[in-house]
């Protein structure tokens, strides 16, 4: 029942089910977590599911935001991949991927809060994604079903910022070389950042909510959250939120006073529900050129799509469809 429920009514045709309930009009349920018969056609493609299909699910808490279950099950459709990609409302990753462990469930996506504690949970993880300290990507081995994890966020995030800054600055390299980079946040995706921008060549500084999680991180300056509205300005300075703050429904949330946001020459949100969040509104308002988490996720998803499917990634269709949002 619920949402926790919501896997085992999509996932009736592949496990033996003879039939589901799906409702006419969303929201009008006789049962708390039924989908709509539209949702089950259209975005699960639930007539062609069956014990073949391969099961991949975006781990989260909270999830019935994510756009990753619209965005891969169109893609695996056009690709004519025999896969259905769903929301996994998860409270303890290592319980659910201990349960979880036959190789019908083939890869999962890894979001808020669970991507530091999906590192440990892995069989195997790539180096890169050991140094950040997140996995937000899992791949199940076919032959073994060992689970292998890796990091996609900070190619996703970098590559976008990268592209935002080559309209205002002309250098040769990345333009993140000799850049102060000043992330909010020090989670999965704050550190992602981090670890790419540094390796761009960026000096960055993290401010977090709770400062003692920033002492883990090497290689950044920490501060607190409140010095950030007081931060002295240089040229070209670059700001990325990495925190949930402005996300739906809290949509009138801002992690930085607008006044210090005409310090910087971009500004970058991975919150991408809504695709504007007022941080990017302001930022805006106040002259910086902003990078909008939907082109995040977009570069992100390239990526897990191949490691997912062996195929390459539909870049076109990806954009497409994510900008109905
Ligand atoms: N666009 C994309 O493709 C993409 C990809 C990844 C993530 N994201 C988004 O990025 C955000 C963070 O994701 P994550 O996976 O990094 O999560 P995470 O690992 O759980 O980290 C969350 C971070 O946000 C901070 N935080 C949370 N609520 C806060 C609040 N009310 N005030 C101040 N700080 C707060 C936490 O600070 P503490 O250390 O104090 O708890 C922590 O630094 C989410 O909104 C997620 O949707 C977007």
């Amino acid at each position: 029942m619920g949402e926790r429920g919501l896997i085992s009514r999509i996932l009736c045709p592949k496990f033996g089910g003879y039939l589901t309930f799906g409702t006419l009009e969303s929201g009008v349920v006789s049962a708390p977590g039924q989908p709509t018969i539209k949702d089950l056609l259209n975005l699960y493609h639930f007539r062609q599911l069956g014990p073949d299909t391969k099961v991949f699910g975006i781990i989260g808490k909270p999830v019935g935001h994510s756009k990753s279950p619209i965005l891969y099950n169109e893609a695996f459709k056009s690709a004519g991949f025999n896969g259905v990609y769903v929301h996994l409302l998860v409270d303890d990753i290592a319980s659910f991927l201990q349960t979880y462990s036959s190789t019908d469930f083939a890869g999962f996506s890894c979001t808020i809060p669970h991507k530091e504690a999906a590192v440990k949970c892995c069989d195997e993880v790539d180096p890169v994604a050991k140094s950040i300290g997140a996995v937000n990507c899992i791949i199940r081995r076919p032959n073994d079903a060992k689970i292998f994890g890796c990091n996609t966020d900070y190619v996703g995030a970098i590559s976008a910022i990268e592209d935002g800054l080559r309209g205002i600055f002309i250098q040769p390299g990345s333009p993140l070389a000799n850049k102060l980079f000043v992330i909010i946040g020090a989670g999965g995706a704050g550190k992602a950042l981090a670890y790419g921008a540094k390796e761009k060549g960026a000096r960055v500084v993290i401010a977090n909510r709770t400062y003692e999680n920033l002492l883990k991180l090497v290689g950044a300056d920490a501060i607190t959250l409140a010095d950030l509205n007081n931060f002295r300005p240089e040229d070209g300075m670059i700001l990325a939120n990495t925190t949930s703050i402005g996300m739906q429904p809290k949509v009138d949330e801002t992690p930085i006073s607008k006044h210090a946001l005409s310090s910087y020459a971009l500004v970058f949100d991975a919150v991408y529900t809504p695709k504007i969040t007022r941080l990017l509104r302001e930022a805006e308002e106040s002259g910086a050129k902003i990078v909008t988490g939907l082109e995040m996720f977009i570069g992100q998803a390239f990526e897990q799509y191949e490691r997912f499917t062996g195929l390459p990634a539909p870049k076109e269709l990806f954009r497409k469809v994510m900008s109905k949002y």
